[in-house]
C-alpha cells in the first residue's frame, strides 16, 4: 500500500475500497459544486507569514470548544450514512476521536443509533438535530440525547428543503444499496467493505426506523425521509429547541452576518459558519470567506466556529487566525473511515494534528491560543 500522508492520499484509498455509491455521497456537493470547490480552493489563497529565530520549543495546540477540553480545535462534523462508508462507522469514528482527544458528533441521519453510540463509547458525544415536521419525533429525540448523556446539541439550520447533489440521483442512493445488476457489479469490486456489512446488523437509519411513527422498514422511511425536513422552521424553534434541550447549544449553518446577528441573540453557546460543505446552496461563498465578516459581527457574544474545505492542519491555522475558535471536519475523516475504518480516522486527525503543529512553529508561535491575524500575510498574497 502506498504511504498514506495527507488526506488526500486517505481519499484516494476510500475511493477504491468504498462502494460507488456511498463513495459519491461523500465526495460531492449540489449542483455545479462551485460552493464545495471554493471551500478548498479559497483556504490556498491565504498565506502564512514565515518566522525565523523564535524560541519553538514546548508547544501546544490544547484549546477549549463550548468549555469542553479539547487536544486541538478540531471536532468530527455530523455526517448521515456514515455507518455505510464502513461497517458500525459511527462507533469506529466516535472511538477514534475520543482518542485523539477531540469532540464526535452524531447525526440525526447516522447509521449507528444515539444509545448504540453511547453503549458503545465512553465519552460523551456533541447530537446533530434537523428539525423535522413530527414534532413529537424531534421532542423524543432531544429527550433520547438527554438520556444518553449528550454533551451539547447541534441544530442544524440550514436544510430547511434538501439541495441537489446530482450524483446521488444517478446513483439511486439507498441504505442498504439497491441490488440492480450495475450495484452488484460495483459491490463484487468492494469485498472488505462487504464482509464488513455482513458482519453487522446495523445497516438503516438507527435513529429514525422504529421511533418515528409509520417506519417501520426501508421503504416507508425513504418516503418518510423525503417529506420530513421542515421548510418552515424558524428562530421561534430555535427558541423552542434551546428551552427543551436546557444544555449546550450550537447552531451550525450560518453563512451570513444578519443571521449571524439572530444567532448571537439567541443565546446559544456557538455558531458554525458553513455551508453543509458546499451540499445545499450552490453558489452561496465558502465558508472562509464568509468568517471574518461573521467574527466581526458576533464580537465575542458566543463562539464562533467554522467548517468546509479544511483539508490540512494548515486550513485549520488560517481559519484560528481568522476568529474561529474551533473548526469541524466531514469528508477527512469520512475518507479516513472508508479507507482504514477507525485506524484511518485516527490517522485522518493525525496528520491534520502534526501539519498545525509544524506550522504554528514555523509561523512563531507555540500556543496555539496565540495564533491570531498576526500569522497570515495581510492583503493579495
Ligand atoms: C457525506 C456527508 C453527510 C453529511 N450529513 C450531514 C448531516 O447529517 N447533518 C449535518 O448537519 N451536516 C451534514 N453534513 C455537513 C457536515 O456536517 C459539514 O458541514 C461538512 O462536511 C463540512 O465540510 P467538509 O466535508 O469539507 O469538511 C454532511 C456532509 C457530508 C460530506
Amino acid at each position: 500500500m502506498a504511504q498514506l500522508l495527507t488526506i488526500e492520499d486517505l481519499r484516494l484509498l476510500a475511493k477504491r475500497r468504498v462502494p460507488r455509491m456511498f463513495y459519491d455521497y461523500a465526495d460531492s456537493g449540489a449542483w455545479t459544486e462551485s460552493t464545495y470547490r471554493a471551500n478548498e480552493a479559497d483556504f490556498a489563497g491565504i498565506k502564512l507569514r514565515q518566522r525565523v529565530a523564535v524560541d519553538m520549543t514546548n508547544r501546544t495546540l490544547a484549546s477549549t470548544m463550548i468549555g469542553e477540553p479539547v487536544a486541538m480545535p478540531v471536532a468530527l462534523a455530523p455526517t448521515g450514512l456514515t455507518g455505510m462508508q464502513h461497517a458500525d462507522g459511527e462507533i469506529l469514528a466516535a472511538k477514534a476521536a475520543s482518542r485523539a482527544g477531540v469532540p464526535f458528533t452524531l447525526s440525526t441521519m447516522s447509521v449507528c443509533s444515539i444509545e448504540d453510540v453511547a453503549e458503545n463509547t465512553d465519552k460523551p458525544f456533541w447530537f446533530q438535530l434537523y428539525v423535522m415536521r413530527d414534532r413529537a419525533f424531534i421532542e423524543r429525540l432531544i429527550d433520547r440525547a438527554k438520556a444518553a448523556g449528550c454533551s451539547a446539541l447541534m441544530l442544524t439550520l440550514d436544510l430547511q428543503i434538501l439541495g441537489q447533489r446530482h450524483k446521488d440521483i444517478r446513483n439511486g442512493l439507498s441504505a442498504p444499496p439497491k441490488p440492480t445488476l450495475a450495484n452488484l457489479i460495483n459491490l463484487a469490486l468492494k469485498p472488505r467493505w462487504c464482509l464488513g456489512m455482513l458482519g453487522t446488523k446495523r445497516r438503516s437509519f438507527g435513529n429514525i426506523v422504529g421511533h418515528a411513527s409509520g417506519v417501520g422498514d426501508m421503504s416507508s422511511l425513504s418516503a418518510w425521509t423525503a417529506e420530513q425536513f421542515d421548510p418552515t422552521l424558524s428562530w421561534d424553534d430555535v427558541k423552542w429547541i434551546k428551552d427543551r434541550w436546557g444544555g449546550k447549544l450550537i447552531l451550525k449553518g450560518i453563512l451570513d452576518a444578519e443571521d449571524a446577528e439572530l444567532a448571537a441573540q439567541s443565546g446559544a453557546d456557538a455558531l458554525i459558519v458553513s455551508n453543509h460543505g458546499g451540499r445545499q446552496l450552490d453558489g452561496a461563498v465558502s465558508s472562509i470567506a464568509a468568517l471574518p465578516g461573521i467574527v466581526e459581527q458576533v464580537g465575542g457574544r458566543m463562539e464562533v466556529w467554522m467548517d468546509g474545505g479544511i483539508r490540512s492542519g494548515q486550513d485549520v491555522l488560517k481559519a484560528v487566525a481568522l476568529g474561529a475558535r474551533g473548526v469541524l471536519i466531514g469528508r477527512p475523516f469520512l475518507y479516513g473511515l472508508g479507507a482504514l475504518g477507525e485506524e484511518g480516522v485516527r490517522l485522518a486527525l493525525d496528520i491534520i494534528r502534526k501539519e498545525m503543529d509544524i506550522t504554528m512553529a514555523l509561523c512563531g508561535k507555540r500556543d496555539i491560543q496565540d495564533v491570531d491575524g498576526n500569522i497570515l500575510v495581510k492583503g493579495k498574497a
